[in-house]
């Protein structure tokens, strides 16, 4: 049995978490939309052909926001192409995919569903075949009460008031030689920069994200930002930044560890946007937008990889099945995205449905949960509030890193990776929530929890999430094989907590005032 002992003072708060932090992501990609969360025809359809057991289950996951339409998809869409009446609307050769696109859900269609899920919409504009034009014309169409061209459209396509979208991605990971549009960073600053511009003078309220790198992996990593903000620092509100986790070389306590480079990947980005501030002896902070992560290494589709299979719609690519293990990964993810809430203000899981995703659907058929639906959805009911710092005691082991996703591969060790990856949050009503990852394969761990600073606490909700087999998965056939259970071993002596966590588990105390 491990011991670690961790001592959480309520008055060291770091920041807050932005409702915001839990978002997710929907891009034209497989079977995200069609067959995904639209389809007309479904014994759950609803009047707009939205598949209302999906939207049951993402109520239930718990996103607060939705970025769309892509991902690499937007950097060769047309978005007049996705508006006005269905029957009329073009299909079009997806080039990011090797997909045809039908056009038959678009941006209208897209603002009914987020409030049908309850959810509030971030838009991406075009900046790969497009520019700043085609950008201000969609906020135009978007969020302009009426009386220009553009605005009168959306009356006229039946969307009488403004869909209000308030938050913009400039494009999507600009460096990647797989971009439709890839561009060198002088000249993506400098379109955003237009576009920024251009989009802010239609509707001055609405908020703004730049692309960052696409991984830390880059070989450009760094001077991406440095020079992408150099052009942009005063036009936008956040540089976004994406992270998939992967365990290619199949070791797993390396894998757990994988999401610390996460956490030096944030306060890296976090450098380079605030020496650009820096330089101009600016007090602006800009906020980081995590507007992509997830685990996801099993599945892809090259460029490429087309047209053999005759430019399907909505083909089932990029379906990875979540095992245990990747849970576990994923659940370390959520804690860093937690740990750094005083930077990270936007966060979307990508992506929600059938593509790399927590909800699994089968055209026609029924919708079920992925291993990793259970720490978002702890994470998104739990997590609201101040984020706590924790004085951490934990044995600690060192990570191998192969990482091979980029144009680079990189070899190096992290040393010190603490067993116990740990957040904390205050809830205003006086409750804490701990989430908790005992990333010991074999060993039990007993922690301790010094609350002294805390009032008097009650035990009011624990969550356990493990498997005897970390490659277990959900399946339509066996849809709660991992599920959560309740952490039985968890005991509240006065200001001293003790649980005792399983190996490889990922486990959430909450704790209210009596
Ligand atoms: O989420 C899948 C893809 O991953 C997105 O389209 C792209 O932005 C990223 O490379």
């Amino acid at each position: 049995m491990r011991k670690a002992s961790v001592l959480i003072d309520r008055n060291f708060a770091l920041g807050r978490t932005d409702p915001r932090l839990f978002g997710a992501f929907i891009e034209h990609l497989g079977r995200g939309v069609y067959g995904g969360i639209y389809e007309p025809g479904h014994p759950t359809a609803d009047a707009n052909g939205f598949r209302k057991d999906v939207l049951a289950l993402v109520k239930e996951l718990g996103p607060t926001l939705v970025r769309y339409p892509g991902g690499n998809f937007v950097s060769g869409y047309n978005w007049e192409d996705g508006v006005g009446p269905v029957g009329s609307r073009p299909a079009r050769l997806d080039l990011a995919w090797s997909s045809t696109e039908p056009n038959r859900f678009g941006t209208n269609e897209f603002v009914d569903w987020c409030r049908a899920a309850d959810v509030s919409p971030m838009m991406a504009v075009n900046l790969g075949t497009r520019g700043g034009d085609a950008a201000r014309n969609l906020v135009e169409y978007c969020n302009h009460p009426g009386g220009t061209a553009w605005s009168e459209l959306r009356r006229k396509h039946g969307w009488e008031t403004p869909h209000k979208i308030k938050l913009w991605c400039l494009g999507n990971e600009m460096d990647g030689q797989w971009q439709i549009g890839q561009k060198s960073a002088a000249a993506y600053g400098a379109a955003a920069r237009e576009a920024a511009k251009m989009m802010r003078r239609v509707d001055p309220s609405i908020e703004l994200a730049a692309c960052g790198s696409s991984s830390r992996n880059m070989p450009t990593f760094g001077q991406w930002e440095a020079t992408v903000l150099e052009y942009t620092f005063d036009h936008v509100d956040y540089i976004s930044i994406h992270t998939y986790l992967e365990n290619f070389r199949k070791d797993t306590a390396s894998f757990l560890a994988s999401s610390d480079l996460m956490d030096k990947f944030i306060d890296e980005v976090i450098a380079l946007a605030d020496a650009v501030a820096a330089k101009r002896h600016s007090d602006k902070r800009l906020m980081l937008s995590f507007d992509e992560w997830n685990v996801w290494y099993r599945t892809c589709r090259s460029e490429a990889g087309a047209a053999e299979d005759g430019w399907p719609i909505a083909p089932p690519i990029l379906e990875e099945i979540y095992t245990m293990e990747d849970a576990l990964a994923f659940g370390g993810a959520c804690i860093s995205l937690l740990n750094h809430a005083d930077r990270v203000k936007v966060a979307c899981i990508a992506q929600l449905v059938n593509v790399i995703a927590p909800i699994m659907t089968e055209t026609g058929g029924g919708a079920w949960r992925q291993t990793i639906f259970f720490p978002f959805a702890h994470m998104s009911r739990f997590a609201r509030g101040r984020v706590l710092r924790t004085l951490t005691e934990s044995d600690a082991y060192d990570a191998p890193h192969y990482n091979s996703s980029g144009p680079q591969e990189h070899n190096f060790t992290t040393q010190n990776v603490a067993y116990l990856k740990i957040a904390a949050i205050a809830e205003d009503g006086g409750g804490l929530s701990l989430f908790l990852i005992n990333r010991d394969l074999k060993k039990e761990m007993e922690v301790t929890f010094d609350l002294r600073s805390f009032g008097r606490l009650a035990l009011k909700e624990t969550l356990e999430l493990r498997h005897d087999d970390l490659n277990a998965t959900n399946t339509k056939h066996a849809p709660g094989r991992v599920t959560p259970t309740s952490l039985e071993v968890a005991s509240l002596d006065g200001r001293l907590l003790k649980a005792t966590l399983k190996p490889a588990s990922w486990n959430v105390i909450h704790l209210t005032t009596p």
